[in-house]
């Protein structure tokens, strides 16, 4: 399969080239999944770097993103194909139209009018058919399948019959097989549980929050700009926040969202003041904002300082 790497090291270095910070286990599947052409299925909470690894091997593989996005209720038509009934309709008026104008010309046959009007030309191609169509000429494009989860189960049975054999009968035009199958990236936060058949065929990887390390990683990465002593404190107050009993966690999103407010504020250090002015950047719960009363937030701060300087 894809031999551009030639050992784990060697593929972490190219993440980390690209701003992706990713631990070994990670980088591991990440490479595995190259090598043996096998599906990557990455489970996660909201904001932990799923979707970014699609977005950041197609950087690495310099081929194109093709992204699916699921929902409760994708059928095949959105993510497969669908005939572009309205421009059917219109060639067929105009064929009857150009008839009727010169009776004198040879009429088309039926056939050879169906034909016209179910070829390429009104095929409107979706995701996961231009995954396969553009696996035809050799570059295999980067396939995300994004929060599968929220999609039917209905959808996650065709899919897993497409991800075995990456091909599409179309009735009307035959059967398209990719030559070199896309590299495929599944994402689900979890909200259901996928079936094991389809984790199966798959390399499966949860992402954890990171730990302080590579979320400081990620911010000095992310934001070079932010003061070195602010980083850590904001790293460890994060920290800190995902040990609470919150509905809605912060993800490295919200983590990087506050770095780039904090330094839009011109802080070189986390004050009460500060963190009660932004705490809407990190949680997005009412029910979460109030359980951090003013003594909280400041005991949070004293630990991250704490924290921050022991890192430093
Ligand atoms: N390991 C990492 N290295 C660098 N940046 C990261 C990393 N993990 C996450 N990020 C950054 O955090 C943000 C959120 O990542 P991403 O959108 O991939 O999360 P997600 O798991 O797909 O979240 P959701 O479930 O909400 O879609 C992005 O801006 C991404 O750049
Ligand atoms: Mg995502």
């Amino acid at each position: 399969m894809n031999s551009r790497y030639n050992s784990v090291d060697e593929l972490q270095l190219a993440l980390g080239e690209q701003d992706y910070i990713a631990e070994r286990g990670l980088t591991v599947a990440i490479y595995l999944a190259l090598k043996t052409g096998k599906p990557l299925f990455l489970e996660g909470d909201a904001g932990v770097g799923k979707t970014e690894i699609a977005k950041v091997l197609a950087a690495l593989l310099e081929t194109q993103l093709i992204r699916m996005q699921c929902y409760e209720g994708l059928d095949v038509n959105t993510a497969v194909y669908e005939w572009n009934y309205a421009g059917q309709i219109l060639h067929l008026r105009l064929m009857e139209g150009a008839r009727r104008h010169s009776p004198d010309s040879e009429d088309m046959s039926r056939e050879a009018m169906e034909d016209e009007l179910f070829s390429q030309r009104f095929l409107l191609k979706r995701p996961l058919l231009q995954a396969i169509e553009q696996s035809q000429d050799g570059s295999a494009p980067v396939l995300l399948i994004d929060e599968l989860d929220r999609s039917d189960e209905e959808f996650e049975a065709f899919l897993l019959e497409l991800l075995s054999d990456f091909q599409i009968t179309i009735p009307e035009l035959g059967t398209i097989a990719a030559n070199v199958p896309p590299v495929v990236v599944v994402t689900s936060n979890r909200t259901r549980e996928i079936h094991d058949a389809l984790k199966r065929r798959c390399l499966y990887y949860w992402i954890d929050y990171p730990h302080f390390r590579k979320e400081l990683n990620i911010v000095e990465r992310k934001a070079p700009d932010v003061p070195p002593m602010l980083a850590r404190q904001i790293t460890a107050f994060i920290q800190d926040m995902r040990s609470m009993e919150l509905f809605k966690r912060p993800g490295i999103a919200e983590t990087l969202d506050w770095t780039a407010a904090l330094i839009a504020l011109d802080q070189n250090e986390l004050s009460l003041e500060t963190v009660q002015d932004t705490l809407g950047v990190i949680l997005k719960y009412q029910d979460d904002v109030e359980m951090l009363d003013a003594t909280t937030i400041q005991n949070m701060i004293e630990r991250a300082k704490v924290e921050a300087q022991r890192a430093g």
